[in-house]
């Protein structure tokens, strides 16, 4: 572990962290910037991901237990909040790195979605956070002051077409995160969405036109796409104490994209692409 770059911004701090399935996971990234800035934390993932999936190198490297957690069934998120509160004492941070559309695994396109499926993608990628965050309140998880971040893609904003039922699930978390900041705010409990840019991980990489979209986006963003490390170093800011006042935002963190019209650089590649048409 490299604690080289470390500011010490999560010392003391316990959380909570859901999503990690392999190193290329933003969830993961998150949990080493973590470990770095001097906090202890819960790793979680659905059963089947823990069986698939790398998580124990994760839990050797930082040190922190695995619990498993399909985030359906809100008899085992009650579960995992009591076990995690039982372990920590209560938790100060939380990220929410949890999605997937079995529509977009079956290539179906939106106009011939099944609605079976779509209710499973709304459950799995939104509907999980009011879940997490209610199973909190019953349990009493939140220690004053804590912060939930959970990861969102500008489709709750903008249609990307093969993000298909993601994009409606996208802008539900947003609006779940939304009314969960206004009900935890009097004991200075924050819940903000980060908009994350177009990462190449194994949900990003199931997406079908997904390099199409992570190459118009690194075109279209001035500072270009960031990373699931700049992801990372992004939440820490928000878990730590230096964001006290941030709550129920949807947070923009690719590079500029959802504010640039053009750039010169995708004017040059159209311009190509118009000569090599003529030509
Ligand atoms: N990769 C991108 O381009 C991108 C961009 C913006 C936002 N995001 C969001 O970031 C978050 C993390 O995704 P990622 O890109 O790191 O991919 P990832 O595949 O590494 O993470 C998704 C995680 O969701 C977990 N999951 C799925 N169903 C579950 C269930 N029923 N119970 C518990 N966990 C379950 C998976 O096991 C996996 O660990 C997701 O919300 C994703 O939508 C990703």
């Amino acid at each position: 572990m490299n604690q080289e770059n470390s500011h010490n911004l999560l010392k003391g701090k316990k959380g909570l962290i859901f999503g990690a399935l392999d190193d290329r996971s933003i969830a993961w990234r998150v949990a080493i910037a973590c470990k770095r800035e001097g906090a202890d934390f819960t790793l979680t993932n659905a059963p089947i991901a823990l069986r698939f999936g790398a998580l124990d190198k994760l839990s050797e490297e930082t040190g922190a237990e695995v619990i498993p957690c399909d985030v359906t069934d809100y008899d085992q998120v009650k579960e995992l909040i009591e076990a995690a509160k039982k372990q920590h004492g209560g938790l100060d941070f939380i990220l929410h790195a949890v999605g997937m559309s079995p529509n977009i695994r079956k290539k179906n396109d939106y106009t011939s979605i099944n609605y079976r499926l779509m209710q499973q993608t709304l459950e799995i990628s939104a509907i999980s956070l009011h879940r997490v965050l209610q199973a909190c309140v019953e349990k009493e998880a939140l220690n004053d002051g804590a912060s939930v971040v959970a990861l969102s893609y500008i489709g709750a904003q903008r249609v990307f077409s093969k993000y298909s039922d993601m994009n409606d699930a996208k802008a539900l978390l947003e609006s779940i995160a939304r009314n969960f900041g206004s009900r935890l705010a009097d004991k200075e409990i924050r819940v903000n969405t980060i908009s994350q840019g177009p990462t190449k991980t194994s949900a990003g990489s199931g997406i079908k036109g997904f390099d199409a979209m992570y190459d118009f986006a690194e075109l279209l963003a001035p500072l270009g796409n960031p990373s699931a490390d700049e992801c990372a170093d992004y939440c820490i800011t928000l878990f730590s104490d230096l964001t006290r006042k941030v709550t129920m935002q949807n947070l923009f963190h690719d590079g500029g994209f959802s504010t640039n019209g053009i750039s010169e650089q995708l004017i040059y590649e159209l311009a190509e692409l118009n000569k090599s048409k003529e030509s």
